[in-house]
């Protein structure tokens, strides 16, 4: 279906409301929505904005297109949270209402400031012939209540750079401020440029480019970079666009991905230390943001969005698309990126509704459910969630590890709503060693984590009501304990 630029370019009014809340009471019958995860209210939600705690409480946002699944002119969605797992919907957070963003409230991130809290965003300006001019600019929360635009962006676009120039993430390091901002350089190739600033509403002056050694030709736009202290370390967080599928590698359109280094603010080197390894080995990860404040100050937390740009989803045609992922823990061990689900997601589980040891199970499920695997030993395994009964070792979405190839693969191609049917169905990593499956299931999702955070693979998946049997077999006993989970929302 074509849109119009008029319904693409919609700002949201007050004479709106009760639409939406009429699409949103529509919407929430929805077999598909999810019951822990955060899901726009309508319309599309893409990446995570502005984590960060201030105030005693976590804070989230969300890109937001409220008027129907499609990529418009984006909001801002605020969500709070006092313990990283039950989110309240607090309502639109900024909206494309001014000459610098009359095409986007774009992505960005947030920094508490003189006590208040600081939205650093993209400003999408288009002209009347369509040309792209991006700026950088704040908003300021007042009373708790009002996220107030300052009159200028505090970064105008740079003329060394093409149009893209986007998704400011800003720290503080040795009492400066600095920006990392996703570009495009003339010859096409993704860069992240280095703003530096005494104050975060002045003066801000680009650096250059941040010299990543070995990274110099690697996509064509690097989007939503972040730069984080992990431990002694520095782990450089981006979304490359244009790499090419290699193997078991960069199966996804787009990638996000990380590269643990060391980082020089004098020179602006990044010196590499691992290679850049994908976030997430499943099909729908992407534009992830971290927070390493509160009990996170040493490591990280971090959230993705569970969608890819340019792709498609069964919910489209109900109004709404997109999730975000659970929060993940990060730490570094052995040179490699653990993430764990953040540790308060224990708070989610329920009833136990069986441990035991076996090598076969096969039970009706409902969702929303963790099941988790213990001492696999690296033995052959199986597993099929959301199957069918009359055909449950051979349908729904297949997990299964092949101990001779040390391969781990999942594949949705079986289940009977398939979605971007031109991206594949399996994905595949390689893995020395399988112990350990912690998989949490939602109505349409499956994130798991496998060998306590060495990898994850994050999937939306959209069953019918048929699709409801947990098939698993091993080849030799193996732990398995599965939890009921909180029906949040
Ligand atoms: C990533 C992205 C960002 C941009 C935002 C617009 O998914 O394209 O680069 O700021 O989404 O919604």
């Amino acid at each position: 279906k074509t849109i119009t630029n008029k319904e693409k370019y919609r700002v949201l009014e007050k004479s709106d409301l009760q639409n939406l809340k009429d699409m949103n009471e529509e919407i929430k019958k929805s077999k598909f929505r999810q019951k822990f995860h955060i899901q726009p209210i309508t319309g599309l939600l893409n990446d995570p904005n502005g984590f960060c705690f201030f105030h005693d409480e976590w804070h989230i946002f969300y890109q937001w297109f409220p008027f129907g699944a499609m990529h418009g002119a984006k909001n801002w969605y605020h969500m709070t949270s006092d313990d990283l797992v039950s989110w309240k919907n607090k309502g639109l957070a900024l909206k494309p209402d001014t000459v610098f963003d009359n095409r986007g409230v774009y992505s960005g991130s947030a920094i508490v400031y003189d006590d208040k809290l600081n939205l650093i965003y993209t400003g999408n300006h288009k002209d009347e012939r369509d040309v792209r001019h991006p700026y950088q600019c704040v908003a300021v929360l007042e009373d708790n209540k009002k996220f107030v635009k300052k009159d200028e962006p505090i970064i105008n676009m740079s003329q060394d750079y093409t149009e893209h120039q986007r998704d400011p993430k800003i720290m503080y390091e040795d009492n400066k401020y600095y920006i990392i901002l996703g570009a495009q350089d003339k010859n096409l190739k993704g860069r992240a440029l280095i703003y530096v600033s005494d104050d975060i509403y002045n003066n801000w002056k680009l650096l250059g480019e941040l010299k990543v050694k070995g990274y110099e030709d690697f996509g064509y736009m690097w989007e939503c970079p972040d730069l984080i202290k992990i431990e002694d370390k520095y782990v450089l967080i981006f979304s490359p666009q244009g790499l090419q599928a290699n193997g078991y590698k960069y199966n996804n359109i787009y990638q996000n991905g990380y590269i643990i280094g060391e980082m020089n603010f004098e020179t602006l080197e990044f010196i590499p230390e691992s290679e850049f390894e994908e976030l997430d080995g499943g099909f729908d990860f992407y534009a992830s943001q971290s927070a390493n404040q509160n009990v996170y100050e040493n490591t990280a937390v971090l959230m993705a969005w569970m969608g890819l740009p340019d792709s498609s989803y069964t919910t489209d045609d109900e109004g709404w698309s997109g999730c975000l992922t659970l929060p993940r823990e990060l730490s570094i061990k052995s040179g490699k990126l653990i993430q764990k689900p953040a540790r308060n997601l224990k708070i989610l589980r329920d009833d136990v509704i069986t441990s035991h040891i076996s090598k076969n199970y096969l039970q009706k499920i409902k969702t929303p459910l963790e099941i988790k695997l213990e001492d696999i030993n690296s033995k052959n395994l199986e597993i099929n969630i959301f199957s069918d009964k009359n055909n449950s070792s051979n349908s729904g979405f297949k997990i299964s590890f092949d101990n001779k190839k040390c391969e781990f693969t999942i594949d949705r191609g079986s289940l009977l709503n398939k979605i971007n049917t031109n991206q594949g169905f399996t994905r595949t990593i390689k893995l020395d060693m399988l112990d350990k499956l912690d998989i949490f299931i939602d109505n349409s999702s499956i994130e798991i984590f496998i060998n306590d955070g060495e990898y994850t693979m994050t999937s939306r998946v959209f069953p019918t009501d048929e699709e409801c049997m947990l098939y698993i077999k091993a080849e030799d006993n193996i732990k398995l304990e599965m939890c009921r989970l909180k029906e949040l929302i």
